[in-house]
């Protein structure tokens, strides 16, 4: 293996940096060329693939977002786009892959190796929703932020002792909304994982105010149901003052955390290790603080599980 190249694919995710960077300069380091590819796999599509230096990847660390760009790129399922795909790999020469991202970003890696192109996927996602990996790059950043957008929200519910119901990100998973829910103090986690009932959490409200407390705070998985919606319904059965908040793509952005970076730095260092050693198609993750992978294949019959004992926690910790 000569020459490696390297790809961010899907929902962009605080920490990509930080992996592109410790990939390069690994594999440097071992004498193996970097090409960067921009746009993902529509990038690898149209050709858009430059050869990348360590002072390329320097002073990126701690950016947010990816510098190598993302695409959400769907043709790159068909045969037809894979094809394509891998003209322009042998037209630059490059041998092995590492791709950062999410579910989509793992089928295109494990297309390529059973193309015999040996690739390895880097689980960069906010949503915490990859399999055999207890955390992905940006789901620190991403509840840092949405926690500090809670605390935020607190200071003006509790100025109007209303209740605030909030939408942070995640997709079909709750993670987002038990890490930064509890981390917040929220009165109630909603996440599509578990039932709720909106009648016993507002009865949950109205009993904090009778018991002194000024706000109300209710962070719902957007798996779950708009802010707005939920809010709606939520005053069905309480007479108190509320609004809804959807907190958005500011969770994807901003400066990765110190656990984002070494995460993503430990990761990119070892699907080079990984590709030196002739393997492809493997995902990597962490589970129980040690760097682990899995066959992608595998990936795709799991689940990912997340830490319920945070959501029963807080039932508590909330009254
Ligand atoms: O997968 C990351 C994520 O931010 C999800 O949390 C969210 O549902 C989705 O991407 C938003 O996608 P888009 O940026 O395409 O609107």
């Amino acid at each position: 293996m000569k020459r490696i190249g390297i790809l961010t694919s899907g929902g962009d995710a605080p920490g990509m940096n930080a992996a592109i960077r410790a990939v390069t300069r690994t594999a440097l380091a071992h004498g193996i060329e970097v090409y960067g590819i921009n746009y993902g796999f529509a990038g690898l599509v149209a050709g858009d693939i430059f050869p990348m230096t360590s002072a390329e990847v320097a002073d990126k660390i701690n950016r947010g977002g990816t510098f190598l760009y993302s695409a959400r790129y769907p043709e790159f399922a068909q045969e037809e786009g894979q094809l394509k795909g891998i003209e322009q790999l042998k037209k630059f020469g490059i041998d092995a892959l590492v791709v950062i991202g999410g579910d989509g970003s793992y089928h295109g890696a494990l297309a390529l190796t059973k193309r015999g192109y040996n690739a390895v996927g880097l689980p960069g996602t906010i949503d915490n929703d990859i399999p055999y990996t207890d955390y992905t790059i940006g789901f620190d950043t991403a509840c840092m932020t949405a926690a500090d957008n809670l605390d935020k929200i607190r200071d003006t519910a509790t100025s109007h002792q209303r209740v605030f119901v909030v939408n942070v990100m995640g997709r079909e998973c709750g993670d987002i909304a038990m890490y930064a829910g509890v981390a917040s103090g929220a009165d109630a986690i909603v996440i599509p994982e578990r039932s709720y009932d909106i009648a016993q959490i507002a009865q949950g409200l109205k009993q904090g105010f009778a018991n002194g407390k000024k706000h109300g705070l209710v962070v719902v998985a957007e798996g779950v149901m708009n802010a707005n919606e939920f809010k709606d319904e939520l005053l069905k059965y309480g007479d108190f003052d509320a609004r809804a908040t959807v907190l958005g793509h500011v969770q994807r952005g901003g400066e990765p955390t110190v656990r984002d970076r070494i995460l993503a730095t430990k990761m990119g260092a070892y699907a080079v290790q990984l590709l030196l050693n002739g393997k492809g198609g493997l995902a990597v993750g962490i589970e129980g603080n040690k760097i682990t992978h899995h066959n992608i294949l595998d990936l795709f019959d799991e689940k990912h599980h997340g830490d319920f004992s945070l959501f029963e926690l807080n039932k508590d910790l909330a009254k």
